[in-house]
């Protein structure tokens, strides 16, 4: 992440922050940063550089909580050079005032629903405040908005269009770490987007846990009509959102990328799992049938729409037919990319006190099979784009290769080589003929 200095004043406070996790958190640092820099600080790239530490954490998976405390623990000498930590996110939600019991050099204690908060934690602490929280029990109606966000590429952006989630996967702790359900005006929205095309952006990414369980406060607009909304925008090019809920996927929002070509012709929809007993387990609230009647009316748009998934295997109790359920819906669907995790018992879910839990070999063994098959689905899905010619958006270069990295609209990764001398710029878009392919990625000519 590119750092961002306070202007004009340089004998500012500095600070250093790390972040883990989701597309969100990724965000929600981003507007930290601004918050940060609007209040006099300026960010730095070295912990011991810093007189502020922030770690932004992710509590999805795998002991991330110890995690963070093992990272606290080797920078705790810091301490005692004045240095001061905050720690803000998923984790800080979800372990709260315990946190300074087992880390008591830790200075800030906030989740994301309280960020809007965070100048007045910050004057707190230069107070010689101590044990300052922003944490909060599902209560805030809040979301955070702030005109100083710190984008970090000048060409693509996020923006959170909803925040919380109210689903209570029985496996997730997501509903515990970042509050309740709640939208941003599509008013609000709007006006970000249009700020952000008037600073040169061209591709948006609307985000939030859910973002098809969108409800405008104003009911001015549906999540479809708001995604149509975006696109109209003059000067965005690509519009992409994510995750959706396959519960809330309904057809008009294939109706709004059919009507609205700037709507990139991609869709994660994550199923979790391909039996309908486990995804009632996971109180996933559909069934294999339902989530596959989605992908029908996704499959039917005009323009063919790519499908990536997210997949838990080894949840508690899932046979060994209950995983070649969710094998079998990967040639069902044939997606073009799937994350694939192993199920992770986390604190406060339902889930960690459900019987028949699966050896940790076991979900290992079944990961690896879904990956290997997963894998020749995309080989054949990847190559079916050789001879095509397709738009690419330039994200960077790799001079090694003597090729130039760009992402097609349906979110493939597309390297090429381009006959020009001198590479096109960053941000810029180019359609490239599709020469080769691989499981992940394409490769090809400038056109
Ligand atoms: N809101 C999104 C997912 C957010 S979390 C949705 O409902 O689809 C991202 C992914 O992490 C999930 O889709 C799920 O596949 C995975 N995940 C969440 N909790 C998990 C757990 N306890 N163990 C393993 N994977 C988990
Ligand atoms: Fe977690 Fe389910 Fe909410 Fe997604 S919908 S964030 S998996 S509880
Ligand atoms: Fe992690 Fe919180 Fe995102 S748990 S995945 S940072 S919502």
């Amino acid at each position: 992440m590119a750092s961002v200095s306070a202007q004009p004043e340089s004998s500012s406070r500095t600070f250093y922050i790390e972040t883990f996790g989701c597309q969100m958190n990724a965000h929600d640092s981003e507007k930290v940063i601004g918050t940060l820099v609007q209040q006099g600080y300026t960010q730095v790239e070295e912990e011991e550089a810093a007189e502020l530490i922030l770690y932004n954490t992710c509590s999805i998976r795998d002991k991330a909580e110890q995690k963070v405390f093992n990272r606290l623990n080797d920078y705790k000498k810091l301490y005692k050079q004045g240095k001061r930590f905050a720690v803000l996110g998923c984790v800080a939600q979800q372990e709260g005032e315990k946190i300074f019991e087992r880390a008591p050099y830790v200075s800030i204690v906030s989740g994301s629903a309280s960020y809007n908060r965070l100048p007045q934690m910050l004057t707190q602490l230069q107070a010689g405040g101590q044990r300052i929280t922003g944490l909060d029990d599902r209560q805030t109606e809040e979301t955070f908005e702030t005109e100083f966000t710190a984008r970090s590429n000048p060409h693509r952006g996020y923006i959170t269009i909803i925040e919380g989630c109210d689903k209570f996967c029985a496996y997730c702790v997501v509903p515990y770490t970042r509050g309740k359900e709640r939208s941003r005006t599509s008013t609000s929205v709007l006006a970000e987007a249009r700020k952000m095309a008037d600073a040169g952006y061209t591709e948006i990414q609307l985000l939030g846990q859910n973002v098809n369980s969108y409800l405008d406060p104003e009911e001015k607009k549906s999540f479809a009509e708001l995604l149509a909304a975006v696109g109209e925008v003059a000067g965005i090019r690509r519009v992409r959102f994510t995750t959706s809920h396959p519960r809330h996927f309904s057809r008009d929002i294939v109706e709004a990328i059919d009507a609205v070509p700037s709507l990139c012709d991609h869709v994660h929809l994550p199923v979790q799992s391909g039996s309908s007993r486990v995804l009632g387990m996971m109180n996933r609230e559909y069934s294999r049938e339902q989530y596959l009647e989605r992908i029908s009316w996704i499959k039917a748009a005009k323009r063919p729409i790519s499908l990536t998934t997210d997949m838990i295997v080894g949840f508690p109790g899932e046979t060994p037919e209950d995983f070649e359920d969710t094998v079998s819906l990967l040639g069902e669907v044939q997606y073009d990319g799937v994350f694939g995790f192993k199920y992770s018992p986390r604190p406060n879910t339902p889930a960690i006190s459900m019987a028949d839990s699966i050896a940790e070999e076991e979900k290992s063994l079944r990961l690896q099979l879904l990956f290997d098959r997963q894998r020749e689905i995309q080989r054949i899905n990847y190559a079916k784009h050789v001879g095509e010619t397709l738009e690419v958006m330039v994200e960077g270069y790799n001079s090694a290769r003597g090729q130039v990295i760009g992402r097609t609209s349906q979110n493939k990764t597309l390297n090429f080589t381009t006959s020009l001398p001198i590479y096109p710029a960053q941000g810029s878009y180019v359609p490239v003929r599709v020469t080769q392919s691989y499981p992940n990625s394409l490769v090809g000519e400038a056109v």
